[in-house]
């Protein structure tokens, strides 16, 4: 990554090649760390974050979920990313937090210590794919998502995320761009490292929160939606109205729609009609071009 960015590590703006924690520790070692990633967007009055008051909440619940103790606050953390935004510069790009116990530990599995912080501010580039919403072939996973009661799913956790790359390595494996999960009870869970939507006669369906990440992209299309007069609801979905469904697309921080152009044998439109206008309202909103929704963003000056 490029050397002259600086990461906010527990307190301070420091060079990125330092920024590392020893190769025993309980975060490297046991992945005990998690994470969040929110975008920065370009407005009039410069860069501005996409709902990081909400992100920063998943990170503390995410803490509480799996009992480990932040060192910081809410408002610490969101005065860091405007640091760290501003050490960088930073136009268009993302905001990744990583929160993570560096003390090591060989043996010893529940620490007292909080967790370091990391903050990174990173700009755009073309392997980010940022706003890249072009049409994504996906297959059925041979991998579930994991069962709640094993980990908790909800937490953005670094664990969590073998999960999401066997079902992505498994997908790629066999020709498609992405695997969609189900859960261990059978139904229709999430991609990756992206939640799933699918479209049956204008409707927007999604699986309910409880087996799935508490996506940000996907609470602001199911509050943005019925605004434009699109239904939506979420209940669990099964697999025969994946196959059924008329259109079907993906969501996620970086790229806030995905069109699923084709799913296991399935040629789809993409994007459909519904998705189509789905797209046009997100990227109005990440344009400021609705006023709807303003007190979605956070000023990072
Ligand atoms: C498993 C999973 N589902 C859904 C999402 C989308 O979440 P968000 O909208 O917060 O980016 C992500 C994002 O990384 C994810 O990892």
């Amino acid at each position: 990554m490029n050397s002259d960015l600086k990461v906010w590590l527990n307190g301070k703006l420091i060079p990125w090649r330092e920024a590392t924690v020893p190769l025993l520790s309980h975060g490297f070692s046991r992945s005990s760390a998690i994470f969040e990633v929110f975008g920065v967007h370009v407005g009039p009055k410069g860069p501005m974050a996409f709902r990081m008051d909400e992100h920063i909440k998943r990170l503390m619940q995410g803490a509480e979920l799996l009992g480990m103790e932040l060192a910081y606050s809410a408002e610490e953390i969101m005065e860091a990313a405007k640091a760290t935004v501003h050490a960088t510069s930073l136009g268009r790009g993302l905001i990744k937090i990583l929160a993570y116990w560096s003390e090591e530990a060989i043996i010893k599995l529940v620490l007292e210590s909080k967790l370091d912080l990391a903050v990174f501010a990173i700009p755009e580039s073309e392997g980010l794919g940022l706003d890249d919403a072009k049409p994504i072939s996906a297959c059925l996973s041979k991998w579930r998502k994991i069962h709640p009661e094993t980990v908790p799913a909800g937490a953005k956790a670094c664990a969590n995320y073998l999960n999401g790359y066997l079902a992505r390595k498994n997908a790629n494996s066999r020709g498609f761009d992405i695997g969609i999960m189900l859960s261990t009870d059978g139904f229709l869970a999430e991609g990756s490292i992206e939640s799933v939507f699918i479209i049956k006669d204008g409707v927007l369906k999604t699986p309910p929160l409880g087996r799935i990440l508490s996506s940000i992209t996907r609470m602001s299309i199911l509050q943005a939606a019925p605004k434009i007069g699109i239904p939506v609801v979420e209940y669990p979905i099964t697999v025969d109205e994946i196959y059924a469904a008329d259109e079907i697309f993906t969501a996620h921080t970086g790229i806030k729609v995905s069109p699923v152009t084709l799913f296991e044998n399935r040629d789809l439109q993409a994007p459909g009609p519904v998705t189509k206008q789905v797209m046009r309202l997100m990227e109005n909103i990440i344009h400021f071009n609705d006023d709807r929704f303003m007190d979605w963003f956070q000023p990072l000056t």
